[in-house]
């Protein structure tokens, strides 16, 4: 199994062990390869809200050195897994930072059809609070990249650094982790097979509708649209 982790932080803190907690599992059930990336020294700029990626090209935005080699890592995997500690009930800034300037293969704009078949994983871990709405940021892009099958993993440390957390929370994370891996590792082999969930496949069709009759409101994400038959009723998970 190819996995990309984009860690949302250069720590090597709670939330990269519980990935790796994850990770270690995962590779006792299949071989797998890992191309790993981390946040804001991997994509270092803000997205600088220039538009190019969506009225022109992502090629054309302005730190495709960095965007270009993380997105190629993205379509090789099968399995997709953003973290990120939670500052102020939310991911950190440089993972939103990243999620930006992915905004581009939002279903709303040009769904990219390597998307449709892969396992998406968010882990988020706190001091006490705010994992949630840190873990929605994160879940919705993946839900709005077209993933197919979206894992959450989050976890109150109440600690600062990995080393201070108590032992029964450590292995609570253990016993998740363990949980976890053990499913992805099941879905694995059907995800190849397996058709999105009814929101997905609604949400695509809302889009078409949408873009149909508008090539004004975008041209690019119009021909794009036209170009992989999406309006002919070609569907992104039957690529
Ligand atoms: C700037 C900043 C903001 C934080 N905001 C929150 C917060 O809103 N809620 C919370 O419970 N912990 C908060 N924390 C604590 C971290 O989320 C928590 O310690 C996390 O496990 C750190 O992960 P790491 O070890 O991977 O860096 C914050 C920490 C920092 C540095």
């Amino acid at each position: 199994m190819n996995i990309v982790l984009i860690n949302g932080s250069m720590r090597k803190g709670s939330t990269y062990h519980y990935a790796q907690m994850v990770i270690d599992n995962i590779k006792k059930e299949s071989p797998v390869d890992l191309f790993e990336f981390f946040l804001p020294k991997d994509l270092p700029n803000f997205c600088m809200g220039c538009y190019s990626c969506i009225f022109k090209s992502e090629d054309k935005c302005p730190h495709v050195n960095q965007t270009s080699i993380i997105q190629k890592a993205i379509d090789e995997s099968d399995l997709v897994i953003l973290t990120s500690p939670c500052y102020v009930f939310d991911v950190s800034g440089q993972m939103k930072s990243f999620l930006d300037h992915f905004g581009y293969q939002w279903m709303s704009h040009r769904p990219n059809p390597k998307m449709f078949h892969k396992i998406g994983l968010g882990i988020v871990t706190a001091a006490g609070a705010g994992m949630k709405p840190a873990l929605k940021t994160i879940t919705r892009s993946l839900f709005w990249w077209g993933i197919g099958k979206t894992y959450g993993l989050s976890q109150a440390v109440m600690a600062a650094s990995y080393s201070e957390i108590p032992e029964k929370i450590k292995l609570k994370m253990e016993s998740k982790a363990l949980k976890t891996a053990k499913s992805i590792a099941k879905n694995f082999s059907k995800i190849k097979k397996m058709k999105p969930g009814f929101l997905t496949r609604f949400l695509f069709n809302i889009m078409k509708l949408g873009k149909s009759g508008h090539p004004e409101w975008n041209q690019v994400d119009y021909d794009f649209w036209k170009k992989n038959g999406y309006f002919d009723g070609f569907k992104p998970w039957n690529a």
